[in-house]
């Protein structure tokens, strides 16, 4: 006898446990080897799946929405979702959901780790050790800049960019400015001394400027040559957000320039693949996006995906929606 449950494609290796949860609702097509589906491959993958349990890495448009109309909802396992086209999802009413929060503190733990690693040019020391160069002590060995005490720069102020105030407010006594389209609450601003400053004033005031907002046509190359070209040549640039927000080539060329001191990348335009510029410069430390990679966090995030995914199609209230409207 056929199964007459909802069918849905899990799109990525996840963790078994997560996959036999569905399996309890579904009839689940997954994919234990990873293989990454080229969008011809997705397309006909998802032929007669009523959902979708997708990572960062699976785009879902308009093409592949018209090609499988019997859709109903795309489960992200990632707090971004700028591989879901949300207005092709909007105008044809299928939902889509994301799994923020679970990963905030893990990923700004991240993004302040890596911000520290550039300020204080572990990778490039640690490099230097490995390849049985160093002989001595010297005075003025890798000398780089201190956090504690400077100044701290976030763009994109939303629950990460908070997460990361904190820890370098209360943590390390920093000074915090950030940008973001609108101001906090006062009440947020007050216990971090946060203080919202236009774009320019950032890129000019911080030391260790961290990008944490959302990828989008409007955050495309946020950061490119001019932006680099009002920063402090002492300062660092982390990103943990997405690639693309940053101009790669141009960051490449600051860094060989050393018109700012440091760089650390969590995230690449066209990733997995990395521009060879940032490869061949030593001051950057690189990380194959990794940020929210805990072992609890990982599970808490495909949990929240399963919650969203059961939800949808079983006439519950997905959790983390990320357009609601299409639910009413
Ligand atoms: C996220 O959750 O958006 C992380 O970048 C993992 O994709």
């Amino acid at each position: 006898m056929s199964d007459q449950r909802p069918r849905v494609l899990v799109a990525r290796a996840v963790f078994s446990e997560t996959v036999e949860r569905l399996r309890a609702h579904f009839e689940v097509e997954d994919n234990p080897d990873d293989v990454l589906f080229t969008k011809d491959q997705l397309t006909g993958r998802l032929r007669g799946k009523a959902g979708a349990f997708t990572t960062g890495s699976e785009r879902v448009d308009a093409q592949v929405l018209d090609a499988n109309p019997q859709l109903r909802v795309v489960a992200n396992m990632a707090v971004g979702y700028n591989n879901l086209d949300i207005e092709a999802f909007n105008a044809r009413g299928v939902l889509a959901t994301n799994t923020p929060d679970v990963l905030t503190e893990t990923t700004a733990d991240f993004g302040f780790a890596l911000m520290m690693a550039a300020a204080r040019r572990m990778a490039e020391s640690e490099h230097y050790l490995r390849r049985g160069e160093w002989t001595r002590w010297r005075y003025d060995m890798f000398t780089g800049s201190d956090v504690h005490g400077a100044t701290l720069g976030i763009l994109g102020m939303g629950r990460i960019g908070q997460a990361i105030a904190r820890r370098g407010a209360l943590g390390f006594s920093m000074r915090v400015v950030y940008h973001n389209r609108s101001r906090l609450d006062p009440a947020l601003e007050a216990p971090l001394g946060a203080r919202w400053v236009d774009k320019a004033t950032l890129l000019r005031e911080a030391d260790h400027l961290v990008l944490v907002l959302p990828y989008s046509a409007q955050s495309h190359h946020a950061i490119g040559a001019a932006e680099l070209a009002l920063m402090k040549p002492t300062a660092t640039l982390t990103n943990v957000a997405r690639g693309g927000i940053v101009d790669d080539a141009a960051l490449a060329q600051a860094l060989r320039e050393r018109r700012i001191a440091a760089a650390a990348l969590d995230v690449f335009e066209g990733e997995p693949a990395v521009h060879p510029g940032l490869l061949e410069v030593p001051n950057v430390v690189l990380t194959p996006h990794i940020a929210s990679a805990t072992v609890a966090t990982r599970r808490r995030m495909a949990e929240l995906a399963a919650d969203n995914l059961i939800a949808a199609l079983t006439g519950g209230t997905p959790p983390t929606p990320v357009n609601p409207q299409v639910l009413r």
